[in-house]
């Protein structure tokens, strides 16, 4: 089997693994006062120290979370929260238009049940925020705009945003910008205080931890309003128990992708453009989609003239080489994908677009045999979309 979806989940790393096995032997509540849960504790503060120091945060900026799912939705929903009970005018949710459904649905939420505003920011043919766009937008109506959310770099085409350029702007109007860096961490440089975001989301299963754990770093003085009430774990801003293990092995996979990331950053984009040149070399007519100076190194974003994207995953699945369409919660679904219209394609190429991603056990073999299949492949998708029509 040939794995080229790595940005929906990649395998845990045996340093994890292990954290994880020797600690779910163990017993106790990270809130409970004996022995075994201030032993418990520890190993949470330990977990909590190594994200902040991975991450250019203070260990008190970190809120664990049950992934980027939640992150993002305490972002945007807690941050909305409190920044209207601290104005009521402020009702303005600025998202970027090509953010995860993470990010786009709890926006859109809070302006459907919650009295926000929802706008979204262009993006320009490459998929980047332009911090002129952010400016133009906030001056609109500055005193209105409650936060705003630009992700690090996108998980279907790779494009990195230029986030220390918006959260300047944001700054300015002394509004707080949270970035979803779920698809950054581990192959970006991702150091929180530098970038001068008020809030950051992670996701452990994206970088060799294991899902079901994840942060959201949050800034001094930025407070959210907590999505989920209960035992007041995570500084009241997250109840719930904390998952010991999960969050072991997700520091160890943190601590680990950080430290070792510029070299494997180096190989995905070695071997990314091996699989790009494969794939060309078979189907000359290929599009490449994302920006290509500001690109992640592990992710190809291809447009096949003429294919129905879902037909040609499904006849590369069948050849053993697995993908996808897009971001993984709307694969499956024949829909154009959000961020390719955003960028400005129209749907016929949006819907003939894959997304192949590479990770750490990715190999030279994965972009030949990718290579290899892909055009008669391609041949057979183009000839059934014909005999459609
Ligand atoms: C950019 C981005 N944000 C958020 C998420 C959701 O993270 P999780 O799977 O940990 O809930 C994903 C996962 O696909 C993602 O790629």
């Amino acid at each position: 089997m040939v794995y080229l979806d790595h940005a929906a989940t990649t395998p845990v790393r045996a340093e994890a693994l292990a954290d994880m096995t020797e600690e779910f032997g163990r017993l106790g509540n990270a809130s409970s006062l004996h022995g075994s849960g201030r032993r418990a504790r520890r190993v949470v503060e330990e977990a909590r120290e190594a994200v902040a120091d991975a991450l250019g945060a203070t260990p008190h900026e970190v809120v664990f979370t049950a992934g980027g799912t939640e992150a993002d939705n305490l972002a945007v929903k807690g941050l909305y929260w409190a920044r209207h009970r601290a104005d009521p005018a402020r009702r303005r949710v600025l998202v970027g238009a090509v953010e995860h459904h993470a990010v786009l649905d709890p926006a859109k939420w809070t302006a459907d049940h919650q009295g926000a505003v929802y706008e979204e920011l262009p993006v320009d043919r490459l998929g980047r925020v332009h911090p002129d766009v952010l400016r133009a937008a906030i001056e609109r109506d500055p005193g209105g705009v409650a936060l705003v959310s630009v992700m690090w770099a996108n998980n279907e085409v790779g494009t990195v945003q230029p986030v220390a350029e918006l959260a300047a702007v944001a700054r300015e109007y002394g509004i707080p910008l949270h970035t979803d860096a779920v698809q950054a961490v581990g192959v970006e440089p991702v150091d929180f205080a530098a970038t001068g975001a008020a809030a950051l989301t992670v996701s452990g299963h994206k970088l060799g931890g294991p899902v079901g754990a994840g942060a959201l770093l949050l800034a001094r003085g930025v407070d959210p309003v907590p999505v989920l009430h209960g035992g007041g774990q995570e500084r009241e801003v997250r109840s719930g128990t904390l998952a010991v293990p999960l969050l072991r092995g997700f520091a160890t996979a943190v601590r680990l992708a950080v430290a070792e990331r510029a070299g494997h950053a180096a190989r995905l984009a070695g071997l990314r453009d091996g699989l790009e040149a494969a794939v060309r070399a078979a189907v000359p007519d290929v599009v490449v989609n994302g920006d290509p100076e500001h690109r992640l190194p592990g992710i190809s974003h291809l447009s096949f003239p003429g294919c129905e994207g879902d037909a040609l995953l499904m006849l590369l699945d069948a050849r053993g080489i697995e993908c996808s369409t897009g971001s993984a919660c709307s694969a499956g679904v024949a829909r154009a994908s959000h961020v390719l219209l955003a960028m400005g394609a129209d749907p016929d190429t949006a819907r003939s677009s894959l997304r192949f991603s590479l990770g750490r056990g990715s190999t030279d073999g994965d972009a030949a045999a990718l290579g290899e299949a892909i055009g008669p492949a391609v041949a057979r998708a183009r000839a059934a979309r014909e005999r459609r029509r």
